[in-house]
């Protein structure tokens, strides 16, 4: 997930669910990326999972009431989230929403939501029964209208044998709106579309030709570009990537399924990546039976794909859309990048370096050099999550945007 967690502070509601003993993992995730995480527990939470559970992971004291938090070197409840980035509560139960919808301030934790300023973070976690009754969806709209974020629980299996909405989501999901109200959103008010991954064109029903791709960079520019407040698209190929928190996902197979997909949606949106590595030929015919070993040989004729990136150049409107394309080269980085340029009508292109067996295809980490009109910019060697936030940090502060934040 990368560090971008390293310095923040978290005020850590938890009350009494038993989905408490699967938080103690978020608070070690979020402590190894070195976050500061100030645990408060409600009394019942305490009858779930021990306080020391908490105080070990997240190296720090853990609050259960008020007396003991002004224990803690004069911390009350209105300083501990003074110096916070946000509160998060998990697993909410039926109660804290209730008391929070109603400002009943009974209790540590209650009262520092009340008293504070920062974004506050619900993650209801109960029986089906309950989530759904009229009294918990009444207290959570009202928890809306204050403002406060709440993340839909999973549906399933539950603890208490009943299958349904109210289980805790993912570490990995939550983390993703937690930093989309924490980081710098310089991103809001943009509609990006984002493509990834290979595409496949099959010659027989078993078979097709594809390519390396494993979809990181775009699963990373999509997931990234929502942590930092844009509505994202994000349209790919087969992968074993998981799809990112917050983003809408279509999934397509063949170049001209990702042709269609891409021109059904392009025109409202203001920035536009290409990062899919799309087959630039199909089989011209494709067999209904799976073709047999019967022969010692086997010629297949291959027809050119359309050049999705190159047409969006020609169509899209360049006054209000940002178009990025990737290229994959493995010489001449800059003098192919500034032909590609030119030749698509980008506004900038991302020229992956693939000569080097540590950055590029599917492995983590990828070499970028940025090519826009003006300037050539070559960013770090890194990992593609931070790389595709470099590529967002290139396009913010070079003012590239073209359409205005809200
Ligand atoms: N691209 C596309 N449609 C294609 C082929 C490529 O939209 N049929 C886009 C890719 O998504 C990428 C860019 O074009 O953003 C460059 O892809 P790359 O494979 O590097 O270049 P090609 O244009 O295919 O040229 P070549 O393979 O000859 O280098």
């Amino acid at each position: 997930m990368s560090n971008s967690f390293a310095g923040k502070r978290i005020v850590f509601g938890v009350t009494g669910s038993i989905a408490a003993f699967k938080v103690a993992g978020w608070v070690s995730a979020l402590a190894k990326e070195e976050a500061l995480v100030d645990v408060v527990m409600t009394e019942a939470a305490a009858k779930f999972v021990a306080p020391l559970t908490f105080a070990s992971l997240s190296g720090r004291p853990v609050f259960e009431d008020m007396f003991s938090a002004e224990q803690e070197g004069g911390i009350s409840h209105i300083g501990l989230s003074r110096e916070a980035d946000c509160i998060l509560i998990a697993p909410a139960t039926a109660k804290t929403i209730a008391r929070l919808a109603y400002g009943l301030a009974d209790d540590l934790l209650t009262t520092t939501v009340l008293a504070a300023r920062i974004p506050v973070i619900i993650c209801p976690a109960m029986n089906v029964q309950m989530y759904e009754h009229p009294a918990t969806f009444n207290n959570l709209k009202i928890l809306r209208k204050f403002g406060y974020h709440i993340i839909e629980p999973d549906s399933g299996l539950m603890a208490c044998g009943e299958e349904g909405s109210g289980r805790l989501p993912e570490w990995e999901q939550v983390a993703e709106y937690v930093l989309r109200q924490i980081l710098s959103q310089d991103l809001a008010g943009q509609k990006v579309l984002v493509t990834a991954g290979p595409t496949r064109e099959p010659y027989d029903p078993v078979r097709f030709i594809s390519n390396r791709s494993s979809g990181k960079m775009g699963f990373a520019l999509a997931r990234t570009a929502f942590r930092r407040g844009a509505e994202v698209t994000l349209i790919s190929g087969p992968t074993a990537q998981q799809p990112p928190a917050g983003v809408e996902c279509v999934n397509i197979t063949t170049a001209l399924e990702m042709h269609q997909a891409v021109m059904e949606r392009y025109e409202d949106k203001s920035i536009i990546i290409k990062a899919a590595a799309v087959s630039d030929f199909r089989c011209a015919t494709q067999s209904d039976e799976k073709i047999k070993k019967n022969r010692s040989s086997l010629v297949m004729e291959l027809e050119q794909n359309p050049d999705i990136l190159k047409e969006l150049g020609r169509i899209c409107d360049h006054n209000r859309q940002l178009l990025i394309g990737f290229a994959a080269e493995s010489s001449n980085i800059e003098e192919e990048g500034r032909k590609k340029l030119l030749d698509k009508e980008l506004d900038l292109i991302a020229v992956n370096d693939i000569s080097s067996a540590s950055a590029g295809f599917e492995v983590d980490n990828n070499q970028i050099t940025l090519i826009d009109s003006f300037q050539v910019v070559k960013l770090l060697h890194t990992s593609k999550l931070q790389t595709a936030d470099l590529i967002w940090d290139h396009v913010v502060s070079n003012e590239m945007l073209k359409t205005d934040r809200p």
